[in-house]
């Protein structure tokens, strides 16, 4: 592991009611508590009805809370979207942008993730950039140039190790149990690495999480590539026992 301090992150997505939402954040602030001393920054993502009361439950451990997503804007006409300082308001500390299941669903464009990554950073909120190629990408040869590219115009410039992570997800990983080999994630982590290096003065110190079927039995492995900082856990982020075997991997 590197001098980074690792992230480990809870993608929920669109699941958990109130009664299993609050369990299961119940369940890792009590374990992150007794734990005292963690070698990983925690971060949970419910879906933004429980953010309020997740954030509640986590606020005297070291779990933090984040939004799935933010508009571009702070207010206004846009119906059924939540504003980043919406987020802050309630309680989050961070915000995913650009997961490729809004790529996929919702067609947002690196250009609007930029904005959308700009609208995290205004209001005080970490951004979790989130990029990767699909399985045809990587099939032609072009997972570098995809997810550098994706980072180019996805990451404002003005974005620092401080309130900006990268989560690499290769698309054809997500949701599927496959995960990309220990190969294949250090080139595209060492690569995002080079990227962000040649950009910003605090390059090295930006965390890159490595997602795409993170689960108790491969995270130590691909935590201890070089410059994977961490992980984006979505299936096995439902389960206080696995997400927390996750966050032990961290050693
Ligand atoms: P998965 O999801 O761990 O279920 O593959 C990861 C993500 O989409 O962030």
């Amino acid at each position: 592991m590197s001098q980074r301090r690792p992230l480990i992150a809870g993608n929920w997505k669109m699941n958990c009611l109130r009664t299993d939402g609050l369990a299961l954040a119940r369940g890792l602030s009590d374990r992150a508590k007794a734990k005292g001393d963690l070698a990983c920054d925690i971060l949970v993502c419910p879906p933004a009805t429980l953010i309020s009361d997740v954030a509640g439950v986590t606020a005297k451990s070291a779990v933090k809370v984040g939004g799935q997503d933010c508009h571009v804007a702070v207010s206004g006409a846009h119906t059924g979207d939540i504003a980043a300082p919406m987020l802050a308001d309630i309680g989050a500390t961070h915000v995913l942008v650009g997961h490729s299941e809004r790529r996929a669903d919702h067609g947002e464009s690196s250009t609007v993730i930029r904005q959308k990554t700009m609208a995290t950073h205004d209001a005080g909120l970490i951004a979790v950039v989130c990029v990767g190629e699909t399985e045809q990408e990587r099939d032609l040869g072009a997972t570098l140039a995809v997810v550098n590219g994706q980072i180019a115009v996805s990451v404002p410039d003005e974005a620092t190790a401080e309130n900006t992570v990268i989560a690499y997800e290769p698309v054809w990983a997500i949701g599927t149990g496959r995960t990309a080999s220990v190969d294949e994630v250090a080139e595209v982590h060492a690569a995002i690495r080079a990227g962000l290096t040649a950009r910003f003065d605090d390059g090295d110190k930006f965390r890159i999480l490595y997602g795409g079927s993170v689960k108790p039995s491969n995270a130590a492995e691909l935590l201890s590539v070089p410059d994977v900082d961490g992980a984006l856990v979505g299936g096995a982020s439902l389960k206080v026992d696995d997400f927390w075997k996750i966050i032990e991997s961290c050693a």
